[in-house]
């Protein structure tokens, strides 16, 4: 486990320009300087819908307050997670974006002796971070399905006797799950010194029954952490608010990590957010309904695809998906970027249905060539 002593290393990287960036850094800014607003932005897995007007409405309403610090600001949006997570205060850490919350886990959960387990592939952040660090990490290849191979990444905490096991569920990239019943057994077998990040960053796009958010093993005590976010359903990915979930224990040794603070209108946006009961399920149905359509049209026009649960899915355009990106880009539309080792693979975020008429189009041209 690392102490506060260790923070000066972790500065001391940032400044030697080793820090580890977020979604934007990974893929919204390599667009070769063209001019953002001309581009169809299909790159980051953001939400085109933005952020909700009863969140527009309360961040005017506060702006005027943001003069002075307001840490009891974030301290409501604490008590009202963990009201809506049926947990106690102290048992939320609100982050600048689940990114913070990543950073944290890995700062407090991670050492020299103990690794990072993660799936292959998976979002970067947390491997990034590990490794910038010179922390040990492990990546799992991913079952025949795109499931987390739990009882493989059990096996090597086991062998490194601990480790912080990260699974996003659904999973970024390839937007695919890890059924409620494997996160159970994760959750029973987990080995000493061993704690389970579950990244739910996604987790609202899902309507399948066989997938089930981990935070009732954070009200069973259990050593885990799940990491949720307000960029994605809730659309505020430039506001910055996420949070983790955890035992008490465990919400103390990462907090000592943190060195952001919400802005107050992103506490209150947030805050809005959550207070409202239709919110979640209405855009749900309507990314569903997009992401649908275009499952069809790859179906009819043969394309194959990995399941989508999230708001992006994965495309097999059978050659180099470097080409692929770049012809895309050509054509206005910007893609996500390489996710090895699925060379072969494109993610898609999914955006408006007009997005994806010009996604459509560009796509069309280029997997033809
Ligand atoms: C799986 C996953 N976790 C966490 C994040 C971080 O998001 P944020 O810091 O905006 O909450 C992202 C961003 O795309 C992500 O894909």
């Amino acid at each position: 486990m690392l102490t506060r002593r260790d923070l000066g290393r972790r500065f001391g990287l940032v400044a030697a320009g080793l820090a580890v960036g977020g979604e934007a850094a990974y893929a919204q800014r390599r667009t070769g300087g063209r001019d953002l607003s001309q581009l169809v932005l299909l790159n980051a897995n953001e939400n085109p819908d933005g952020p909700p007007q009863l969140s527009i409405d309360a961040m005017t309403r506060v702006l005027a307050r943001s003069g002075r610090y307001h840490d009891e600001d974030t301290e409501q949006l604490g008590a009202a997670v963990a009201a809506s997570e049926q947990l106690q205060p102290d048992q939320v850490l609100i982050g600048c974006g689940s990114s913070e919350i990543l950073h944290c886990a890995v700062d407090a959960f991670t050492s020299p002796a103990i690794p990072l387990i993660t799936t292959l592939p998976s979002y970067e952040l947390p491997v990034d971070m590990a490794s910038a660090q010179n922390h040990p990490v492990i990546k799992v290849s991913m079952t025949p399905d795109y499931a987390a191979d739990v009882r493989k990444m059990v096996a090597e905490a086991e062998k490194a006797r601990g480790g912080l096991i990260y699974v996003v569920n659904p999973n970024n990239p390839t937007s695919s799950i890890t059924r409620k019943q494997d996160i159970e057994w994760l959750v029973a077998n987990l080995p000493a010194n061993t704690i389970a990040l579950i990244d739910e960053a996604y987790i609202h796009f899902s309507t399948s029954p066989d997938l089930a958010s981990a935070t009732p093993y954070v009200r069973q005590g259990k050593n885990v952490l799940v990491a949720r976010t307000f960029s994605k359903i809730y659309g505020m990915a430039g506001l910055r608010v996420g949070y983790g979930c955890a035992r008490a224990d465990l919400i103390r040794k990462m907090a000592v990590f943190r060195n952001n603070t919400i802005a107050v209108p992103s506490a209150h946006a947030a805050k809005a957010a959550l207070a409202s009961p239709t919110l979640v399920p209405e855009r749900r149905e309507k990314l569903a309904k997009t992401r649908s359509e275009i499952c069809n049209w790859l179906d009819a026009n043969r394309f194959r695809f990995i399941q989508p649960h999230a708001n992006f899915l994965m495309i097999d355009v059978k050659r180099d998906v470097r080409g692929v990106i770049g012809e895309m880009m050509d054509r206005g539309v910007a893609v996500g970027r390489p996710f090895p080792p699925l060379n072969q693979m494109l993610r898609v975020t999914i955006g408006t249905d007009a997005d994806m008429a010009k996604f459509k189009e560009a796509f069309a041209q280029v997997a033809k060539a």
